[in-house]
């Protein structure tokens, strides 16, 4: 990974329909270019960048795409108001060595008379999948799109999304797709907010609670380390954390196997914990891997 972003002045190629892309990807094909893919909602933070950087790191040609995917938004969900700045996007991504940017239209990913979708795996049904019906259904779906129309030898995928990146893994397995799956580090704020698109949704109240997230799972690995290898007490400590700091919508505090995402009785190996809670208008998710 590089230090520092190579400084370019001019914006990365943009293209938004598939002949475009296909075209464009010809050439780093017949000269058998290794092939990053970055896909995005855009609104770009420091955790999408260290995406960029990483796949600049190992391919020869990166393709990031930028595309709001309805299909993983429910009914009451914010799809309507995700934030859309593809020109900042744009502008930032400027700095990297970012050959492409794929950001199709609504109308160009889902054509008129689409009606094919990806099941997703068991792994989709707990956690995330069990508060936000149908996400992962659209979030495997778009995937495969993606990767079928970039052909990459690696995509890239922040742990931010935990969940995502065990689905994606297993579809990916499942499906016999031909592409590596990297999952980079989550980025965090100082204070240990991880990074995300939605932390702009804030108000400056909800802005000094959020770090109770990552301050919770700081403490399940604490607890972890002391020897404490009972769920229930850590997940207990943890919901405190929480209420200490005025939050108290959580959708899930869970301590589960890296793998199956199945919720484990006692802690003798490595575990991912997780946490989704709601402050105000925003949801926001975190985890960490302890033990
Ligand atoms: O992680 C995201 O931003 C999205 O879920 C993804 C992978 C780009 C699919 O829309």
């Amino acid at each position: 990974m590089t230090d520092q972003p190579s400084i370019t002045t001019t914006k990365p190629r943009l293209v938004t329909t598939r002949e475009q892309l296909r075209r464009e990807l010809a050439e780093a094909r017949s000269t058998h270019k290794t092939i990053g893919l970055v896909p995005t909602m855009g609104t770009l933070h420091a955790g999408h960048f260290s995406l960029v950087e990483t796949a600049e790191s190992e391919c020869d040609f990166t393709v990031t795409t930028i595309f709001v995917n309805s299909t993983q938004f429910g009914q009451t969900e914010d799809f309507a108001g995700y934030p859309r700045e593809l020109e900042d996007d744009l502008r930032a991504l400027s700095r990297y060595r970012t050959d492409l940017v794929y950001a199709p239209s609504e109308a160009e990913v889902y054509r008129d008379g689409h009606s094919t979708y990806v099941e997703p795996p068991t792994a989709a049904q707990t956690l995330e999948g069990r508060c936000r019906p149908g996400h992962f259904r659209g979030v495997t779906t778009v995937v495969l799109k993606l990767l079928n129309l970039v052909g990459p030898n690696i995509a890239y995928f922040g742990q931010k999304d935990y969940q995502q990146t065990v689905v994606i893994r297993r579809m990916v397995d499942d499906l016999d797709l031909p592409v590596a799956i990297r999952v980079c580090p989550i980025v965090r704020e100082e204070d240990g907010l991880a990074m995300g698109s939605r932390n702009q949704y804030l108000n400056s109240s909800e802005r000094i609670q959020a770090p109770a997230l990552s301050k919770s799972l700081k403490l399940a690995a604490e607890l972890v380390e002391q020897g404490e290898c009972n769920p229930a007490v850590i997940l207990a400590q943890m919901r405190q954390v929480l209420a200490h700091a005025g939050i108290s919508r959580v959708d899930y505090l869970a301590i589960v196997d890296p793998e199956t995402l199945a919720d484990v009785r006692r802690i003798d190996g490595p575990v991912m914990a997780l946490v989704a809670a709601q402050l105000g208008k925003t949801r926001l998710i975190d985890n960490s891997r302890i033990g």
